[in-house]
């Protein structure tokens, strides 16, 4: 296990992924009954942009050091800088909260969190990170195991952040298998696998078996900050979204079009949103 989060933390592929993530949980919350809220990749919960990795590669200052100043940020960004910004002091950019910490913001004393993350040092960062929190739980454990331990969840109301790091070639593949196991065993879990967009043709496969997945609906949500073709690495990043409730859809029509205006780093940003799985 060489991937530490530390080292992307807050960059653009984090600014997409975290403030749709909040967005998700917001519009599950218009309800009041509880809901349970699965991170099963959860790296730790909070990022020194200054420290030895995140301010090695900088990468954050591409990704919410871009939204940091600006006025004009649309929707639910604006919630998503402030939440940051909640965890800065003054004007200075200095720490960047991971999706636990992001999540356990927005937390109501009815919900709940479980927490999975296998780096030893990881985990035991983020036990001792929630140790006083009793609507949270941490386990070390295989993320990917989540769904057969946990769901179906009592609260019967799920959200499941579905975020490998995505080392081994056969990742894509395990997080088709879990979604599938999630889904089989409470069918309205709303689920977000992010995944990286750098090869275009393990994705044209990867998009064909989450159509193929028997899955109620599945969005997908992609933020290309370089032209797909571009070998320097990471490209852009994507979400699919199963179960999405309204009107995530209409809400990202607004705000993918500025993230790809503003995260695009060389050549014009792009993005995709469309159904894959029971489209409306
Ligand atoms: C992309 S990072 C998570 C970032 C975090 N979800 C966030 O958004 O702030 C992926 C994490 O998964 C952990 N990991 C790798 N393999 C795992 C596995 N099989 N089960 C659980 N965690 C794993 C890594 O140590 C790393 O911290």
């Amino acid at each position: 296990m060489n991937y530490r989060h530390s080292y992307h933390a807050g960059n653009h592929a984090d600014v997409l992924k975290h403030a749709l993530l909040r967005r998700l949980l917001e519009l599950m919350q218009r309800k009041d009954t509880p809901l349970c809220y699965l991170d099963s990749h959860a790296g730790t919960a909070f990022y020194d942009l200054q420290g030895e990795t995140a301010g090695k590669t900088g990468e954050y200052q591409d990704g919410i050091g871009r939204l940091w100043q600006r006025d004009d940020l649309p929707l639910w960004l604006n919630d998503f800088r402030a939440a940051v910004a909640g965890h800065n002091t003054a004007d200075e950019l200095r720490y960047y909260p991971g999706s636990p910490q992001l999540i356990a913001d927005l937390l109501r004393p009815q919900d709940r969190m479980i927490l999975s993350e296998l780096h030893p040092v990881d985990a035991e960062t983020l036990k001792q990170y929630f140790a006083d929190q009793e609507q949270v739980a941490v386990h070390q454990r295989d993320g990917y195991q989540l769904p057969k331990a946990f769901l179906p969840v009592a609260e019967k109301r799920a959200l499941w952040l579905l975020d490998p790091p995505f080392e081994q070639p056969d990742e894509l593949q395990r997080c088709i298998s879990a979604l599938q196991i999630a889904i089989q065993r409470m069918r309205q879990t709303i689920i977000a696998l992010w995944y990286p967009i750098k090869d275009q043709r393990l994705l044209r496969d990867f998009y064909q078996q989450i159509a193929d997945a028997g899955l109620p609906k599945a969005l997908r949500v992609e933020l290309n900050i370089r032209p797909a073709d571009n070998q320097m690495g990471l490209n852009g990043s994507g979400l699919i979204l199963v179960n999405p409730p309204w009107p995530i859809w209409e809400e990202l029509e607004q705000v993918l079009p500025w993230l790809a205006r503003t995260l695009a780093q060389s050549g014009e940003g792009s993005y995709r949103l469309d159904w894959l799985a029971g489209e409306p």
